[in-house]
C-alpha cells in the first residue's frame, strides 16, 4: 500500500471557465492558468506521482512549454496513472478538499466524484470530496488538496 498527497492553487478571474475534477461548473469566475486550471486534477496528479516518488506535474508537463497551453488536465492524470500502473499499482481511494468561496460546489459533488472515479477506473465510493470556503481569507483563489491510496494491480 502507498499513500500520495498533492496540492494546487489558482487565482480566479471573471469570465474564465471553472473546471474541477474534469467537470465544468457554472461560475462567474474561473482560474487564471496555463492549462484549463483544474486545481483538483492538478492536485490529484501530484498525489499519484508522490505516491510512487516520481516527482511532480512540472516534471511531466513543464508550464513554460507552449505544447501544454490549454491542455485538458485529464491528460496530466492519465500520464501519472500510466506511471503508477507501470509499477504494478492502482489507485483504490481518493480523498480531496477543494477550498473555494463561491460558487457552491455541493450540488456538483456527484458529477465531480463520478468524473474522478471514471478517470481512475475506481468505484465512486472510492472518491470522497469535501468542499470548504476560505471564510473570506482567499476570496480570489481556488485551492485543492488530495490524498490517494494505491494498492497492487
Ligand atoms: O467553509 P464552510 O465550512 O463555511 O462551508 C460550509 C459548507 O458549504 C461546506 O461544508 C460545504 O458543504 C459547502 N460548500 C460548498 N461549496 C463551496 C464551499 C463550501 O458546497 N465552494
Ligand atoms: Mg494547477
Amino acid at each position: 500500500m502507498r499513500i500520495g498527497y498533492g496540492e494546487d492553487a489558482h487565482r480566479l478571474a471573471p469570465g474564465r471557465p471553472l473546471v474541477l475534477g474534469g467537470v465544468r461548473v457554472p461560475s462567474p469566475v474561473g482560474p487564471i492558468a496555463h492549462s484549463d486550471g483544474d486545481a483538483l486534477l492538478h492536485a490529484l496528479t501530484d498525489a499519484l506521482l508522490s505516491a510512487i516518488a516520481a516527482g511532480d506535474i512540472g516534471a511531466l508537463f513543464p508550464n513554460d512549454d507552449l505544447k501544454n497551453r490549454d491542455r485538458s488536465s485529464r491528460e496530466f492524470v492519465d500520464a501519472a496513472l500510466a506511471r503508477v500502473r507501470a509499477r504494478g499499482l492502482r489507485p483504490v481511494e481518493v480523498r480531496g478538499v477543494v477550498v473555494l468561496d463561491a460558487p457552491k460546489l455541493g450540488p456538483h459533488r456527484p458529477a465531480i466524484a463520478a468524473s474522478v472515479a471514471r478517470l481512475l477506473d475506481l468505484a465512486e465510493e472510492g472518491v470522497g470530496l469535501t468542499f470548504k470556503t476560505s471564510e473570506g481569507l482567499a476570496p480570489h483563489h481556488v485551492q485543492a488538496r488530495v490524498f490517494v491510496r494505491l494498492d497492487r494491480l
